[in-house]
């Protein structure tokens, strides 16, 4: 059932590619317009909304911090990122025009449901975004956006949090398209993005050995950081839950422009730091990255960079380089996850541990 691999875990990395065709199949019609078929709150309605409020926990509270970028840019709608654990025992402010967003892979997280809960007894409107036909969380839901990842058995998320990614992009899209902040020939060009997506993940998965021997070079490392800046800060917090929680190894993802506010202080001889680099593009972000780059190398950090094909300014900086395909910024979370994936199961399977079924961890937490 496994499929030939050794883990599930490593057949459901695998399996991306497919999960993200699947998530994207039938979204978009030929004539360019977008529809979400399960949501069921009128077009109307979300001209009204002025607040969106994302709730989760744990890998899928990273991929609503991804969606706030892309909601944000795309539609203009405030968007706060909450744990779902923090929001249901607060007061916070929502209400009718208030859309709350839950991502969920199980549908069946306790404190996430609870949330749901406190959310409508204060009449906002509740979308989820989850993987579970039928679950409870979507129950509760006024609407509903199926991830198609297939069932998730390995207890560390990976074919979820993609296929959550490409459901908020989808929802930012929609939103967009229904209020009119993008236009459609805008639309069309993200959506041809994502479209490819499932091929170049595939490239990344084809070209994953040096990911591979990495993982057993570092396996007795008591400490490994990451760093992200935009929508890369969510991917290193990512790549640092995995290795926590697979390879029991501590591990921090912190945003590269916190470093000189504290982080910078654990930078030692060797110590190995992992940071992702957005897209050469026109903004500042890439160039701010690669000095983040230079003052951990510095500092003595070995670092190990994942950086598009062809942007050679980081070489001189890069103990280790790892190449993702070319893809726009806030897109990139679809490829640069995967090496990190890849790099937790990997190095907690040399050291022996049980990479499926994760010490103290449970695959839905339906306990407080
Ligand atoms: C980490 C992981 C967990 C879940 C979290 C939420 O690999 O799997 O952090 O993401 O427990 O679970 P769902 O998405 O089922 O609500």
């Amino acid at each position: 059932e496994k499929g030939g691999f050794d883990w599930f875990m490593r057949k459901e990395i695998y399996e991306q590619p497919r999960a993200v065709a699947d998530t994207l199949l039938g979204r978009y019609d030929s004539d360019g317009a977008l529809t979400l078929d399960e949501i069921r709150i009128s077009e109307a309605e979300l001209r009204q909304i002025d607040k969106i409020v994302v709730i989760a926990c744990g890998t899928s509270f990273y991929a609503g911090l991804v969606a706030k970028y892309a909601i944000e840019h795309w539609t203009r709608i405030p968007c706060e990122v909450e744990l779902a654990s923090e929001f249901r025992y607060r007061d916070p402010i929502v209400g009718p025009t208030t859309l709350v967003v839950t991502i969920s892979q199980s549908g069946e997280t306790a404190d996430t449901l609870m949330a749901i809960r406190h959310a409508r007894e204060q009449k906002a409107r509740v979308l989820a975004i989850c993987n579970t036909n039928g679950s409870t969380i979507p129950r509760e839901s006024d609407a509903v956006i199926y991830t198609h990842a297939g069932p998730e058995v390995g207890v560390a998320s990976t074919k979820g949090f993609l296929t959550q990614l490409v459901a908020c992009y989808l929802l930012g899209l929609y939103l967009a398209q229904v209020r009119g902040t993008k236009y459609g020939d805008e639309i069309a060009t993200i959506m041809h993005e994502l479209e490819q997506m499932p091929a170049l993940i595939q490239q990344v998965l084809d070209g994953i050995q040096p990911v591979l021997d990495l993982a057993s070079e570092f396996a007795d490392e008591p400490s490994v950081l990451f760093l992200g800046r935009h929508v890369g800060y969510p991917v290193a917090l990512e790549g640092a839950l995995k290795l926590k929680e697979l390879a029991y190894i501590h591990a921090e993802g912190f945003a590269a422009g916190e470093l000189k506010h504290g982080p910078i202080a654990l930078i030692d001889h060797q110590l190995p730091v992992f940071v992702v680099v957005p897209p050469q593009g026109r903004d500042m972000l890439h160039d701010k990255v690669i000095s983040n780059i230079q003052e951990v190398r510095a500092r003595g950090a070995k670092t190990v960079i994942l950086v598009e094909e062809g942007d050679e300014e980081v070489t001189p900086y890069a103990d280790v380089l790892i190449r993702l395909p070319r893809v726009s910024t806030l897109l990139q979370p679809l490829v640069a996850t995967v090496p990190l994936q890849v790099f937790a199961c990997e190095l907690a399977t040399r050291k022996g541990h049980d990479v499926d079924q994760p010490r103290n961890l449970a695959k839905s937490v339906t306990v407080e």
